[in-house]
C-alpha cells in the first residue's frame, strides 16, 4: 500500500478509537427507538442514529476518505477521492434493552462500495464489554486495544485463534435451521461449549479468545442469512482470516464474494478451519 493510503488507513483507525469510548458513554439515556427502520428493515435505536452520525461526519472530514456508508443509511456518501469506509456503528444494538454486550464494527475499502472483501486494507472490531477493546485487522496481523479515555494500549499482538476450539454459537431459532446446519450443529455440540449472547462482535470475540466457531446461517426462512457482507460478513471475515482461521458463506471465503448491492446479505460462518472445513462439507 502506498505511505499515503497506509497513513489514512492510521487516522481512520484512530478516529474509530477515540470515537468509541464517547459512543459507549453516550449510549447512556439513548437505549429507545427511534421511529424509523434501517434499509435492512430493521428497528433504529436512537444510539444507532446517533453513533451513525458521530461517525460518519468525522470520518468523512478525513482527507484520506472518499466515501463512507453504514448499514444506518440508505446510500454511500461521497466526497472526493480516498478510501472508502463501511461501518456498523452499533452492531447488536437490541442487546441495549438487556444491557449486554455489543460492538462497531468496520473495515476500510480501497475500492468504490460496494466492494468485495478482497479490497479490505484494514478491519476491526470494537466491543463494548466491560472493558471497551478493539480488535484491530492491519497489515497482516491482528491486535488486541484497550480504549480508555480516547486512549488506545495494545494488549495483545499478533493475535491468533487457540488451535484447540472450545466454543460455538450459533443465531436463528433452531426449527428454522435447514437440516444440514442441524445435522452440523449436532456434531459440534458434543465437542464445544455452547456461548451465545446475541451481539456478533461479542460472540465473535469468545471465538477469537478460545478457539472455535460462530455462525449466523441461513435460514429456511430466510436462506440469504440475516447479517449483512459489507458491514459484519466480510470486515469479521478479514479479521478471522488475518488471525489464521476460517470464513465460509456455505462454500467459500466470504472475502471472495462480489457483492450486488450494498445491504447485502449472506450467512457468515467463521472460526478454526477445521471447523470451518466441516461445516462446508456438511452444506455441501
Ligand atoms: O446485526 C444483527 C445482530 O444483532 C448481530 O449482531 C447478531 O449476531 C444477530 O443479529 C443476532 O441474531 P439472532 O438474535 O437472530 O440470533
Amino acid at each position: 500500500m502506498a505511505a499515503d493510503a497506509s497513513d489514512a488507513v492510521g487516522a481512520i483507525v484512530d478516529v474509530i478509537a477515540r470515537s468509541a469510548t464517547e459512543i459507549r458513554q453516550g449510549l447512556v439515556g439513548r437505549r429507545g427507538t427511534v421511529d424509523a427502520e434501517n434499509p435492512s428493515g430493521e428497528a433504529q435505536a436512537e444510539a444507532d442514529v446517533w453513533a451513525d452520525e458521530l461517525l460518519g461526519e468525522r470520518l468523512l472530514a478525513l482527507e484520506g476518505v472518499g466515501e463512507y456508508a453504514s448499514e444506518e443509511r440508505p446510500a454511500v456518501e461521497s466526497d472526493g477521492d480516498g478510501l472508502s469506509v463501511a461501518v456498523d456503528p452499533l452492531d447488536g444494538s437490541s442487546n441495549l434493552e438487556s444491557n449486554n454486550a455489543m460492538g462497531t464494527v468496520f473495515a476500510v475499502y480501497d475500492e468504490p462500495l460496494p466492494a468485495p472483501g478482497t479490497a479490505i486494507r484494514a478491519a476491526g472490531y470494537v466491543l463494548y464489554g466491560p472493558i471497551t477493546t478493539l480488535m484491530l485487522a492491519h497489515d497482516g496481523s491482528v491486535t488486541e486495544y484497550e480504549l480508555s479515555g480516547g486512549e488506545r494500549t495494545p494488549v495483545r499482538e499478533g493475535v491468533s485463534l487457540p488451535a484447540e476450539p472450545g466454543v460455538y454459537g450459533f443465531g436463528g431459532r433452531v426449527p428454522d435451521w435447514p437440516d444440514d446446519f442441524r445435522t452440523y450443529a449436532r456434531s459440534v455440540e458434543s465437542e464445544l461449549k455452547l456461548r451465545y449472547g446475541g451481539a456478533m462482535v461479542g460472540d465473535v470475540n469468545q471465538v477469537v479468545s478460545y478457539g472455535g466457531i460462530f455462525a449466523s446461517p441461513a435460514l429456511d426462512s430466510r436462506p440469504e442469512g440475516k447479517l449483512r457482507l459489507l458491514f459484519e460478513g466480510a470486515p469479521i471475515a478479514h479479521v478471522i482470516e488475518t488471525a489464521g482461521g476460517r470464513s465460509s458463506d456455505g462454500s467459500r471465503s466470504l472475502l471472495a464474494v462480489e457483492p450486488d448491492s450494498l445491504h447485502e446479505r449472506t450467512p457468515v460462518h467463521v472460526g478454526n478451519a477445521t471447523l470451518i472445513d466441516r461445516l462446508e462439507a456438511a452444506l455441501d
